[in-house]
């Protein structure tokens, strides 16, 4: 299956989230909750980075979206005191692109390259040498006067982030020095922002309607901010303008977001598991035509929440609906089916 690198539906996404996610991104890492093993990793870092006086070694930021990698990355910056420099993958087009950003830096700067996996091959060898050595060797002029020009760079901290580390070249991987993956937020931590953020929004909301939010935000704070919004904009036009616990589950119910956070999509692709692969093994490719949505958003979005909520597993034949996976659809297993064991 080939997918088309310069799609722009992903990007479109990202900056439609940018704009919302910006007025409630946690500044420092004193506001930012959970990730409790990556920000201990990197307060050490950047600690000792600091005392030395030296730019932060280059860190890997991988996970699901809406995690908080753009944010980590950004309180990077205010931690180490240096100036941040933000790009995605699919923009660095050519080694010259490359070479103009490195150029740029400042001494500790952090270079910060989003979908990180989507820098074309031919431009991420240009990172091998800039990473380790500061230093990048370009091509100018063509033809008989073709040089290698060698430039020096100061040195910088890239931080990549990415929602596939299966896509990123082994030596790419390999010149970070920290590689960390974000995890689904538990509950707990997730009704805390829940209730932070009300209150930056300019609103109250109590313990209770924030762990109903909180519970039903699959594990991700983005999507628990976006749903915090629409309760807050029911509330205001269906209920009396507090935010009860009627207008919590009212709201979700027109989102149509089940009590355990699955959204219309990740029950379509339960239900065509289910239904017309028998509960598999099936190919997410097929899968994806069947219910009408992009694969990569689908392998991106849904498939690892599912799995990590043990809804469906993955095979070398390929995904497998688990029992919970079939309760979940109130389907009982197919009798070709040959899953009973999972
Ligand atoms: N630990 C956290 N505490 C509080 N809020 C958080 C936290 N992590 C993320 N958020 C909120 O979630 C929003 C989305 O986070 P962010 O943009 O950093 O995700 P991302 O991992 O970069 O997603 P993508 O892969 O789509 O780029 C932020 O604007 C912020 O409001
Ligand atoms: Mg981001």
């Amino acid at each position: 299956m080939t997918q088309d690198p310069k799609s722009s539906a992903p990007q479109r996404l990202n900056a439609r989230n940018e704009i919302a996610d910006r007025s409630l991104r946690p500044a420092d890492f004193a506001d930012f909750v959970g990730q409790d093993r990556t920000v201990e990793r990197l307060k050490i870092m950047a600690g000792a980075a600091r005392k030395r006086g030296e730019a932060l070694g280059h860190v890997l930021l991988s996970g699901p979206p809406g995690l908080g990698k753009t944010t980590i990355a950004m309180i990077l910056g205010q931690e180490m005191g240096s100036n941040i420099r933000v790009t995605s993958g699919p923009v660095i087009e050519k080694a010259g692109d490359l070479a103009g950003l490195l150029t740029s830096l400042e001494p500790r700067d952090i270079l910060f390259i989003d979908e990180i996996h989507r820098v074309p091959r031919a431009v991420e060898e240009y990172l091998y040498s800039a990473m380790e050595d500061f230093r990048i060797d370009i091509m100018i002029d063509q033809g008989p006067n073709a040089r290698s020009v060698s430039l020096k760079l100061p040195p910088f901290t890239l931080v990549g982030a990415t929602t596939r580390t299966g896509l990123l070249s082994a030596p790419l991987r390999s010149r970070f020095v920290l590689q960390t993956r974000l995890d689904y937020y538990s509950k707990v931590n997730l009704a805390q922002i829940v209730a932070r953020n009300a209150s930056l929004l300019s609103f109250e909301i109590d313990g209770t309607c924030a762990g109903e939010i909180a519970g039903r935000a699959r594990g991700t704070p983005r999507i628990a901010n976006n749903l915090l919004r629409f309760v807050r904009d029911f509330a205001q036009q269906r209920g009396e303008g507090r935010v009860s616990m009627d207008a919590v589950r009212e709201a979700l119910q027109m989102l149509e977001i089940d009590t355990d956070g699955l959204d219309e999509m990740d029950r379509k692709i339960l239900v065509c598991m289910a239904q017309n692969y028998g509960g598999g093994p099936v190919g997410f490719g097929t899968v994806a035509v069947a219910v009408g949505e992009d694969l990569q958003t689908i392998e991106e979005v849904h498939e690892p929440y599912l799995i990590a909520e043990g809804y469906i597993q993955r095979t070398a034949q390929g995904r497998v609906l688990t029992n919970s996976g079939w309760q979940k659809v109130g389907l009982a297993h197919a009798p070709t089916g040959d899953n009973s064991q999972i």
